[in-house]
């Protein structure tokens, strides 16, 4: 990460706890490594991309339903999806600092540092031999290429360092108030087993008719080996999910479909196309046959925000085979019974909200001949944004607080909005320039002889005047989800 984007990061984590978006959890107790808390703000802005995706994958889509399944599953789920003996990370401990890393995150350093130092042909090469080690699971080669490259642990600058081994992600607990005898089950480590455990139960009761899809958000729990940037990478986090069962031999049509779907669904808030770009997997997932990321340039460089896999048949047949249930459907225009095939979207809910803090995060000087200005801006999609629009009297008295307050509370039937009064209209200005609220209303002494407001728009800063009784439609208008969905 360059110095520039290094401090811009540090500024966002900054800004979005100062204005109450995300918290460290338990900040009180020095918080819980990789967890972490949304806070007033936070809660809003999640719960409109949650709206935005929901909107977007089940309200548009005919064939496609909702659910929300239990984070509790029977443990034979994970047997059978093959999270008990495959859901690993490859790690390695430095025997000096009793730092734990994961083996190809210290490979991945190494070749970030090589590209820097201008050894671009270095860096190509080990990243070919990391992606041969990765694909193969082969960790004595990981250990080599560490050994061979002289990778040294950032905390005690020593190659002291163990085996590579595997560790499980998945968390586990007992179920039960014995804990001798009671069953061992697991915090998911994804939404989509929740999916396919249902999947008769959906398709026999919404009379569901292949191509079809079921979407869930949901928390999904990974005990991360290295948890790293912010909420990038977390050890409790949100999934939004959907799985799309398709005719077999018909799944390479609707991967390549969701991969142009998906990436428009990003575009749409306005994102710069630039800013996104594909990564076809090397190693797959064991359930995939094809699987490709859509990545953001973050400010610490490109980072997968959403998985779209071709998962086969795998989920399907594996539950048959584990729970002795058929989970197949019988296909009416074919007149027979198949297992159906399965593209799944698969977008991480903190990342998207990191994505839309770094995309939206701006430093604006605005310094004129005449006096140095600047402001700290958030450009979120009016849709997104927390607050819609603020209620502004421009002085606290001559009964223009009276005045905002009854257009307030006609507002906020429908919208989320703050009222302030106190400081400058200036500062008031920044303040909401600094959550993202798109739209300011003023309510000055005109509004008391015409019944008329200025409007005051965040990205221009462009201020209109507009009667009160065209602000819900107006308002309406600007923060409509047809802005993001059409
Ligand atoms: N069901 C498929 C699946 O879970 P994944 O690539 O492991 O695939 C999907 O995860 C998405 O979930 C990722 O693209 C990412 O956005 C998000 N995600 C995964 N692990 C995460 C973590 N530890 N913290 C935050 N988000 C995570």
């Amino acid at each position: 990460m360059s110095k520039n984007n290094d401090e811009l990061f540090k500024n966002v984590i900054s800004h979005a706890k100062e204005y109450g978006f995300v918290f460290p959890s338990s900040e009180i107790y020095d918080g819980l490594s990789a967890v972490y808390d949304y806070g007033q703000l936070g809660s809003e802005l999640k719960n409109n991309l949650k709206m935005y995706w929901w909107k977007s994958m089940v309200q548009m889509h005919e064939n496609i339903v909702g659910i929300d399944s239990a984070i509790f599953m029977h443990p034979k789920v994970w047997k059978a999806s093959g999270h008990v003996d495959g859901f690993a990370d490859p790690m390695i401990d430095n025997k000096d600092s009793k730092k734990r890393y994961r083996a190809d995150n210290l490979i991945e350093d190494k070749i970030a540092r090589y590209l820097k130092d201008g050894k671009t042909e270095k860096s190509e090469s080990l990243q070919k031999d990391l992606d041969a080690a990765l694909a193969s699971d082969d960790l004595p080669a990981l250990r080599a290429l560490i050994e061979e490259h002289q990778i040294v642990c950032p905390v005690s600058g020593t190659r002291n360092w163990t085996d590579v081994r595997q560790f499980n992600l998945m968390f586990s607990t007992q179920m039960g108030a014995m804990a001798e005898g009671a069953d061992e089950v697991y915090l998911r480590p994804e939404t989509a087993q929740g999916i396919f455990v249902n999947f008769l139960n959906v398709q026999k009761s919404g009379r569901m008719r292949i191509p079809f899809g079921i979407a869930q958000i949901g928390k999904a729990f990974r005990n991360e080996v290295i948890a790293r940037q912010f909420i990038m990478r977390m050890r409790e986090f949100e999934q939004m999910e959907m799985q799309f069962f398709v005719k077999p031999g018909t799944e390479m049509e609707w991967y390549a479909y969701w991969k142009e779907a998906r990436l428009k669904w990003h575009l749409a808030v306005g994102t710069l196309p630039e800013k996104y770009r594909y990564h076809d997997h090397v190693k797959l997932a064991h359930y995939a046959n094809a699987a490709v990321d859509i990545e953001f340039e973050f400010p610490f460089g490109f980072k997968e925000v959403e998985g779209i896999h071709s998962r086969t048949d795998f989920d399907l047949s594996q539950h048959e085979k584990f729970s002795g249930k058929k989970l197949q459907y019988f296909d009416t225009v074919e007149n027979k019974n198949y297992i159906p095939y399965v593209i799944e979207t698969s977008i991480g809910l903190d990342r998207m909200f990191l994505l839309t803090m770094c995309n939206a995060y701006e430093e604006q000087d605005l310094s004129t001949a005449e006096k140095p200005d600047s402001r700290t801006v958030l450009h979120l999609h009016p849709t997104l944004a927390p607050v819609k629009a603020a209620v502004l009297p421009l002085v606290k008295k001559d009964g223009l607080p009276e005045k905002a307050r009854e257009i307030m509370d006609n507002l906020k039937l429908d919208f989320n909005m703050q009222y302030d009064e106190k400081d400058s209209i200036g500062k008031r200005y920044r303040r909401q320039d600094a959550i993202g609220t798109p739209f300011c209303i003023t309510i000055d002494h005109q509004t008391l002889e015409d019944n008329t407001v200025t409007i005051r728009h965040r990205d221009s800063m462009e201020q209109e005047r507009v009667p009160v009784k065209e602000l819900d439609k107006i308002i309406g208008n600007l923060v409509s989800w047809k802005n993001l969905l059409k």
